[in-house]
């Protein structure tokens, strides 16, 4: 008999596959996330991070980083936060967005969230991280997260002991992008310190970091032994690369067997045309090119022709160009 796929429950949100977007700026908002959804495989969407200062304030129906649609689940906000008073005001948001899972922001190292004291500035200040997740888990009943990277060096003490803060304070789940806060996404990744970190802690732990193929995600999994996988920059490469890993890795093939390139690229820029102001579409465009132009061995062409366009519609067109004369048209998702 067929096993069941796995899955992860945190709270009452059932995770299945146990396969994550990672959240990205300027990436994983509608559109990606839409494209990414009705391709399968995923288990759990996310938002890029969103400044709690901010949230309260925003309004959903025009603001491009908050706008979603029903299909779009479970969609986990992450947050990005510094001070604990910011959080109970920016979960209320959340709710009232319909977020089906909460995540912290306490690894990205960009040096403009370090100086507001958030992202991987976090793990420096241990009292503060207690204050905010203390101060969130009282806010909410929501599964509620964190993404961390391993440190500012390898320090395995300091590392478990901040991951044990974390599980201690009430996080339901912890993401490991496998570097340190100073290397490079050209650096290997440390799959290895996710095993540690999965050892120490009775919560699911989820590996990050350089997961770009099957091989790569059994890889990961077989060095980690981590309960699940988030992918980021390959999402937006191949936003098919989650059915890959369902199939391979879990036995889940998604319900289409192959995909015309093309057409993905096609459906995500209807996507922006048809939820985001026109002065909010070109520069989404560029970003998803810059990743998506890499499945082609002459992608760069797509990538300088997007990026020189001065209109959108003189982006969609020689984008049409592009694709007509070149090869690949089509990708199997293989079962
Ligand atoms: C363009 C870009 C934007 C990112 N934005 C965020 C973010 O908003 N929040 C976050 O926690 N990590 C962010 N990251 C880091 C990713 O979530 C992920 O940890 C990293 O890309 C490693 O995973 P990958 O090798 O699968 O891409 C970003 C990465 C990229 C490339």
């Amino acid at each position: 008999m067929k096993s069941p796929c796995p899955q992860i429950v945190i709270r009452d949100l059932v995770i299945s596959p146990p396969l994550f977007l990672a959240p990205m700026a300027g990436l994983t908002h509608l559109a990606l996330r839409r494209v990414i959804k009705e391709i399968g495989g995923v288990g759990l969407l996310s938002t890029e991070m969103l400044a709690a200062r901010r949230l309260p304030g925003e309004n959903p129906a025009i603001s491009s980083f908050l706008l979603r649609t029903e299909q779009e689940r479970p969609l986990s906000y992450q947050m990005a936060v510094a001070r604990a008073e910011d959080v109970a005001p920016a979960m209320a948001a959340l709710h009232r967005l319909g977020a089906d899972a909460v995540d912290l922001n306490m690894g990205c190292p960009a040096p403009a969230l370090r100086q507001q004291g958030a992202g991987a500035a976090l793990m420096e200040a241990p009292d503060t991280v207690r204050a905010i997740v203390a101060a969130a888990r009282k806010s909410t009943n929501l599964p509620l997260t964190a993404k961390i990277r391993l440190g500012a060096t390898l320090d395995e003490v300091k590392l478990r002991d901040f991951c044990l803060l974390l599980e201690g304070e009430g996080i339901d789940l912890l993401t490991v992008h496998a570097r340190l806060r100073g290397e490079s996404f050209v650096r290997p990744p440390r799959w290895e310190w996710v095993g540690r970190v999965k050892n120490w802690l009775s919560i699911p732990v989820v590996a990050n970091g350089g997961i770009h193929s099957p091989a790569d995600g059994a890889r990961c999994l077989a060095l980690s032994g981590a309960d699940g996988l988030m992918i980021g920059r390959a999402a937006a490469e191949m936003p098919w690369v989650f059915a890959a890993l369902a199939t391979a890795l879990h036995g889940a093939p998604p319900p289409v067997t192959e995909l015309n390139l093309p057409s993905v690229y096609h459906r995500f820029a209807d996507l922006l045309e048809a939820h985001f102001q026109p002065e909010r579409r070109l520069g989404r465009l560029k970003e998803f090119t810059h990743y998506f132009q890499k499945n082609y061995a002459f992608g760069h062409h797509l990538a300088m022709a997007v990026q020189s366009s001065s209109s959108w519609q003189e982006a969609r067109e020689r984008a049409e160009v592009f694709f007509v004369k070149h090869e690949p048209k089509v990708v199997a998702l293989g079962r």
